[in-house]
């Protein structure tokens, strides 16, 4: 069998989303004792910070029966202009799979070609696929799935955003999205979205999230932009998540942010701490939804 990868929502199908998170909840209950992944080994290489993405992927692969291995950019050759293609081929000599947090998407790409391995997308600056598989679940614990649903994403058209979008395609729900002026989506994978599904940009929030059973929302500045923070302050004025535009959304909707959050920004204190919040969840579940996912690629 070829090697399989995860480096964007559509490398599933969506019977195979579904398969994932059934195992992802029946790990999740405590219902699945299997090892497969004893005497494998997973590479990590960050070439950004991370909480839940190092330690989710690492505790995973140990309870999996395996072992993470944490490979900073800045200590691999790598940093030093060993090139990615070399690098792929010689960790597929030693590890068994590789997750990858890094800039440009198209490394990632390179990573992939090489690797006789499968590799992960831990994030780049387009995609960051495997939040938005614990997104989903997250979202049928929480509303009981996205069939006749509506999703809204207030803020940035960043990573998050491309693979929410990514997912609308696959799964066929329903995605709105506000975004100032200058900070829409990827626009070929929205224009792509909209021949799979039914999709909209809105200049104001409360459109967008109207009636919404889903409110997301993401940090202003993503890492690598940490010098437009200021400039993007002002551009994304009026596009924060607070309990004023939480009351547009339908009565039992559910506030998602991927985190880190910066509250007073994208998001007041008061939702991401309120009631309709599930940002903690969502957090956990990154450790199911990528548990699922190594088995599915490394067993
Ligand atoms: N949501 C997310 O990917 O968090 P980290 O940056 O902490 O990994
Ligand atoms: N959009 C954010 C997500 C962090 C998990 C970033 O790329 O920094």
């Amino acid at each position: 069998m070829p090697k399989r990868d995860f480096l964007q929502i559509p490398d599933l199908t969506a019977d195979e989303i579904r398969e994932l998170l059934d195992l992802a909840r029946k790990m999740k209950a405590g219902k699945y004792t299997k090892r497969p992944l004893a005497g494998k080994t997973l590479g990590m290489i960050f070439t950004k910070s991370s909480t839940r993405t190092r330690v989710s992927f690492e505790v995973g692969t140990f309870q999996l029966g395996g072992h993470a291995l944490f490979l900073s950019a800045r200590d691999l050759q790598l940093g030093r202009g060993e090139p990615i293609k070399d690098t792929a081929r010689v960790l597929s000599r030693y590890v068994d799979g590789i997750m990858i947090r890094t800039f440009d998407h198209a490394d990632v790409v390179e990573l992939a070609r090489h690797a006789s391995v499968p590799v992960v997308n831990g994030l780049t600056d387009h995609l960051h696929p495997c939040q938005v598989l614990a997104d989903l679940l997250t979202v049928q614990e929480c509303v009981g799935g996205w069939e006749g649903k509506v999703a809204a994403w207030v803020g940035d058209g960043n990573n998050v955003a491309n693979s929410w979008l990514h997912a609308a395609g696959v799964l066929g729900f329903e995605l709105r999205l506000a975004c100032p002026e200058g900070f829409e989506p990827d626009r070929e994978v929205f224009d792509r979205t909209k021949e799979l599904t039914t999709v909209s940009i809105h200049e104001d929030p409360e459109e967008a999230v109207q009636g919404a059973h889903v409110v997301n929302t993401d940090v202003w500045a993503s890492m690598g932009q940490e010098g437009e923070a200021e400039a993007r302050k002002l551009a994304f004025k009026g596009f924060s998540v607070d309990a004023q535009l939480m009351r547009h959304a339908a009565p039992d909707a559910i506030f998602l942010h991927c985190l880190p959050a910066h509250r007073g920004e994208e998001v007041t204190d008061e939702v991401i701490e309120g009631a309709q919040s599930r940002v903690f969840d969502q957090a956990e579940n990154r450790l199911h939804v990528q548990k699922a996912l190594l088995v599915m690629l490394m067993e």
